[in-house]
């Protein structure tokens, strides 16, 4: 198979259109089989659930071409986890977990000439999401939905790669204590966007959001979980009930314990503790880790020690570690990582 003529060094984090996607329709209480498809639209009654009431979750994962030329992807059955208890949370019908890796590894397949190949720095998205489809006037539930899986080719999600970031403490709340920021809704992505273009304005690269009831816990950022080490050497990651358990957060826990013989910990983390820090990242599919160099909290700065210019060195240890167990120079857990052909 001879791969498209994409520039892959120089991809950044953007839709591309690719051959094929995978399309199935929930109606009548049941999901039909499900195929792929050449046709990139989607048509919708004008009155359809997502687009009234925003009844749409969706997911995020990879697919790396290893060092040996295989195609993989990192524990899909994970993603269609979550996927599923999102789904339930806004009252929508599950996809099959495991018809979910399936359809997610044919799309793959499928569009095998846009996976970049091992070492360009790039890698194959894949955005599995679901949405309500039908006309919904009053607020409920859809009856019928629509389960898609989309792929695009792309490279690194913070413009300068690796390059730290500088993020400040944002006044806007992301999700509400028994609200939906622990699942992948799309509601709590359009809710972030005035926060970050407004972030943005301001030259910082992401907002770093604190719990809503009390604004004293550092939650997440609006696509990242927060990874930090401390001076002794830990690694910790907030645990909140709002926020999205990410799956690369969870990994990188155990590589953090199994791989580089480090105590990690997950537990609520205070703003004021975070001056106390030696290092800062953002871990999540797309992110990957990009290191945090500077927090901005209301004009007072948090310099991390491990500074501007590069990332601090358990994180880099970490960021090694995980890249090397997806792109399969390092020999990953039972069952991470999933062969794809
Ligand atoms: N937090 C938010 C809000 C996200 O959108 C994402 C991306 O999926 C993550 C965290 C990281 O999750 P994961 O590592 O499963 O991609
Ligand atoms: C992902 O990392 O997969 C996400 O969905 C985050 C999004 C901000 C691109």
């Amino acid at each position: 198979m001879e791969k498209k003529n994409i520039d892959w060094a120089n991809l950044g984090f953007g839709y591309m259109q690719t051959d094929y996607r995978f399309v199935s329709n929930y109606k009548n209480g049941a999901w039909d089989d499900g195929m792929l498809t050449e046709d990139a639209n989607v048509v919708i009654n004008e009155c359809a659930g997502v687009l009234q009431y925003a009844q749409t979750v969706f997911e995020g994962m990879k697919a790396y071409t290893t060092e040996d030329g295989r195609i993989v992807t990192f524990r899909p059955d994970l993603n269609a986890e979550r996927m599923a208890q999102s789904a339930a949370r806004l009252e929508m019908p599950v996809f099959p977990q495991d018809k979910f890796v399936e359809a997610v590894l044919k799309t793959i397949k499928a569009n095998e000439a846009y996976v970049p190949p091992f070492g360009s720095g790039a890698t194959l998205y894949v955005r599995p999401y679901m949405f309500g489809s039908n006309p919904v006037i009053g607020v409920k539930p859809a009856e019928e939905y629509q389960f898609r899986v989309l792929t695009t080719p792309v490279g690194p999600y913070f413009k300068g790669g690796v390059k730290p970031l500088t993020i400040r403490v944002c006044d806007f709340d992301r999700a509400a204590p028994n609200g939906t920021g622990h699942i992948k809704a799309g509601l709590n992505y359009a809710m972030s966007l005035h926060a970050i273009v407004d972030a943005h304005k301001q030259g910082y690269d992401e907002n770093m959001y604190l719990d809503a009831a009390t604004r004293t816990y550092v939650e997440e950022t609006g696509g990242a979980n927060f990874l930090f080490v401390t001076k002794d050497g830990k690694v910790v990651t907030p645990k909140s009930n709002s926020i999205l358990p990410s799956i690369t957060r969870r990994s990188l826990i155990q590589v953090a314990q199994e791989y580089l013989g480090l105590e990690a910990e997950e537990r609520e983390i205070p703003l004021e503790e975070v001056k106390d820090m030696a290092e800062c990242g953002l871990c999540g599919t797309a992110a990957v880790i990009s290191p945090v160099g500077k927090i901005v909290d209301h004009g007072k700065e948090i310099c991390l020690p491990s500074g501007m210019t590069e990332m601090g060195p358990v994180t880099k240890k970490l960021y090694e570690t995980l890249t090397g167990i997806q792109m399969g120079t390092i020999k990953a857990p039972e069952g991470w990582i999933v062969e794809v052909k």
